[in-house]
């Protein structure tokens, strides 16, 4: 039986899936969990449910629990939370599936809905359980556009849903029972590949949860905030806005390894100047680390060998991707090696223009193999490209 206490009167009885590699395009090298809760009261509420391949473990949690929900809240249709809703309606159709407005369409379109009882709600409605009741917010694309956060006012208790989430499958339910760096990483993670290109949404659903009192923060993936909330929170206000840190990312694929030594020829030169400088092999790196690594850069140096009349693929796979999660514009530059066509270089500077992105230099290229004098250039815009992420930085702040 999966049931942990979160608050009382709350359960946590969600499952951990260990196993999970990816997540639409996510590499989940740690796996997540669903997390579902429980509210017993006189009457008693399930906050969202599980992924499909889960929902015996939770009938079986419920069953053994002697529970029948009278309330199935739904604070989001995306499978991963909804998965098992079916299922649930079926074993138990006397209870209420609370959505918004937004989100019984969507429950229509993924399930046979006929002989459910629908509750549709709005911001700052209530529904009493007893001792306790549930307030709903809805938070429009976050994740998706009938998403909706749930809150308990007597236990100052918000189910954020996919907000704060962390793809971590872990043991432990609770912040304060795991390195801070960690969770932090996990959920800048998570947050830099889910949510990054809805920063404008999250920005707003940050002002709304301010005006809440909030003692625990209950997401539907990951560990359960308590001890770091308000780092968790102020972390969310830096990501929303993708506010860049001083800190350099040369970003690259390599054919025959000129491009990777012209790349550490750059990093070596922000290094120079004492500035963090991130460097990513798109050959051993996860799009999920680029994006990640993106979100606070202040300058990106995109290199790649020439191949085909345009980059590596690798690198224009990750292009691809961040042009999808929309990075507010970062600076930088365009390098790499190139045989007897100098497309690539055109190519990339074609990304920079369509992202918005800054170019601080003209590309720097090199004819097969780089000479001392291009990896000279090469340390030099290193150098350049650490001070401009410094007055970027010290702008943004
Ligand atoms: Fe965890 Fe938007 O689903």
């Amino acid at each position: 039986m999966n049931s942990i206490e979160v608050a009382p009167g709350v359960s946590w009885v969600g499952a951990v899936d260990a196993s999970l590699e990816e997540f639409h395009g996510f590499t989940t090298e740690h796996g997540t969990t669903y997390n579902a809760y429980l509210v017993h009261d006189t009457k008693t509420a399930l906050i969202d449910s599980v992924k499909a391949a889960f929902s015996e473990q939770l009938l079986g949690t419920l069953e053994k629990l002697k529970v029948r929900p009278n309330y199935l809240i739904c604070n989001h249709a995306e499978p991963d939370h909804a998965g098992s809703l079916g299922e649930l309606a079926l074993r138990y159709p006397e209870a209420t599936v609370v959505c918004s407005k937004k989100c019984a369409p969507v429950l229509k379109r993924q399930f046979d809905t006929s002989n459910w009882k629908i509750q549709e709600v709005s911001t700052g409605d209530r529904i009493s359980l007893g001792q306790r009741s549930l307030e709903f917010i809805e938070t429009p694309m976050v994740h998706w556009p009938e998403s909706m956060f749930s809150y308990i006012p007597e236990e100052q208790l918000l189910f954020s849903m996919d907000a704060f989430g962390q793809h971590l499958a872990t043991a432990q339910r609770f912040d304060e029972d795991l390195e801070w760096q960690l969770l932090y990483q996990e959920a800048k993670s998570y947050y830099a590949n889910i949510i990054m290109p809805l920063g404008k949404f999250v920005a707003k659903t940050l002002k709304q949860v301010e005006t809440y009192p909030v003692k625990t923060i209950a997401p539907s993936h990951g560990v359960i905030w308590r001890k770091h909330i308000n780092e968790m929170i102020s972390a969310y206000k830096d990501w929303c806005i993708c506010r860049p840190k001083a800190k350099v990312l040369v970003l690259f694929d390599t054919m025959w390894g000129s491009t990777e030594i012209m790349a550490e020829a750059l990093a070596a030169g922000v290094t120079d100047e004492n500035v963090d400088v991130k460097l990513l092999n798109l050959r051993h790196q996860t799009l999920t680390d680029v994006a990640t690594e993106v979100i606070d850069s202040a300058c990106v140096a995109l290199g790649s060998a020439s191949l085909n009349g345009g980059p590596m693929p690798m690198l224009a796979a990750a292009l691809s991707y961040l042009k999808g999660l929309k990075p507010t514009p970062r600076q930088g530059i365009v390098f790499g090696s190139y045989g007897w066509d100098k497309a690539c270089a055109k190519y990339l500077q074609s990304c920079f223009e369509s992202m918005q992105w800054k170019e601080v230099s003209e590309p720097i290229l090199s004819r097969y193999n780089p000479d001392p004098d291009t990896l000279e250039k090469c340390r030099t815009t290193g150098q350049i490209l650490a001070a401009q992420a410094t007055q970027v930085a010290k702008t943004s702040n």
